[in-house]
């Protein structure tokens, strides 16, 4: 007995020296930013600039090139009012969507109160009881897919070609997601640390781009704040791409030679609800079309 007990200490003594360390990180300084209810307005500076479409005036940025300070960005040039490829998206996720809601089992399963559909993408993501943690659209659709044995793969085209539809269902309206309390607060401060964590070959965090060099450009493209993007994703990128948010996530990690993670995972709907949360107010607009 009393070697069982020395092996076992031996063992355990073992398991603890091989404790892996927790890896050096360094960290942008973190910006105070405030987990509004009922919009960012006020935090993104622009919403007098904008709120009214048909009176925006790109001038207001003080340079038709610098139109993208606005956030505005669903309009950002080149938009297209003519069908895109996000039109074809949208066609498609209707037709899925309605396949998969012949009996009303999916959109309850989605969350939708009463088989209301036009509030439900402005709330997420959210916390869901049977996947007990918070989710995005998307990986409510996949799950929700999966319940009626359809693969939905999270950031497939057919999957985002859905959460397209469900979009578009909302269009106009504010996103609005309460991150004040909860799971959602959780969420929301592990996304603002991750933001802010410098990560990858190039050691950048995303708020090295898009907090500390906003406006400057990148080869092609000119860097904009992190806020409003939410309200105009999944987007159609002209390289051919029906892009969801996660998506975009990896692209970026790609393009700082960082590891990109699977869509639906933890720390990029982590990052979603951040993203999201500064999205407060904006009101959904698809389909929306990008330069690749
Ligand atoms: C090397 C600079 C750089 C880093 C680091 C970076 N991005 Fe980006 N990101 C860009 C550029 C450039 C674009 C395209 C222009 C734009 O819309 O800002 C972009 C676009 C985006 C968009 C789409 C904006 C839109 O309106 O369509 C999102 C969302 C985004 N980035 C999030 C992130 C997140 C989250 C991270 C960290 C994981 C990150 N980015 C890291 C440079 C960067």
């Amino acid at each position: 007995m009393k070697t069982l007990f020395s092996i076992l200490a031996a063992v355990t003594s073992f398991a603890a020296l091989a404790q892996p360390e927790i890896p050096y990180r360094e960290y942008e300084p973190l910006d105070q930013y405030e987990p509004h209810v009922s919009g960012d307005l006020k935090l993104s500076g622009s919403y007098q600039y904008w709120k009214d479409p048909a009176k925006l005036d790109y001038r207001m940025a003080g340079n038709p090139d610098e139109n993208w300070k606005l956030n505005w960005k669903f309009m950002d040039p080149p938009f297209n009012q003519a069908v895109h490829g996000g039109h074809f998206a949208l066609d498609r996720g209707e037709k899925l969507f309605k396949q998969l809601d012949a009996h009303h089992r999916f959109a309850v399963c989605l969350g939708a109160k009463k088989g209301k559909l036009k509030h439900l993408r402005a709330g997420y993501p959210r916390w869901r009881d049977d996947l007990k943690h918070v989710a995005g659209l998307e990986e409510a659709i996949e799950y929700c897919g999966a319940r009626q044995g359809r693969v939905l793969q999270n950031g497939s085209y057919d999957n985002s070609a859905i959460s397209l539809y469900l979009a578009s269902l909302g269009n106009g309206q504010p996103i609005a997601i309460d991150v004040a309390k909860g799971p959602l607060k959780e969420a929301f401060e592990r996304g603002r640390h991750l933001f802010h964590t410098r990560v990858g070959a190039f050691n950048f965090s995303c708020s090295s781009c898009h907090t500390h060099n906003i406006g400057k450009r990148l080869r092609g493209n000119v860097i904009t704040t992190p806020y409003g993007d939410a309200a105009h994703y999944p987007v159609y990128r002209t390289q051919f791409v029906l892009q969801s948010l996660h998506l975009r996530f990896a692209e970026c990690n790609l393009d700082t030679r960082t590891q990109p993670l699977l869509p639906g995972s933890q720390p990029y709907t982590d990052l979603e609800v951040f993203m999201t949360a500064l999205t407060n107010g904006y009101p959904i607009s698809v389909p929306a079309e990008r330069d690749w």
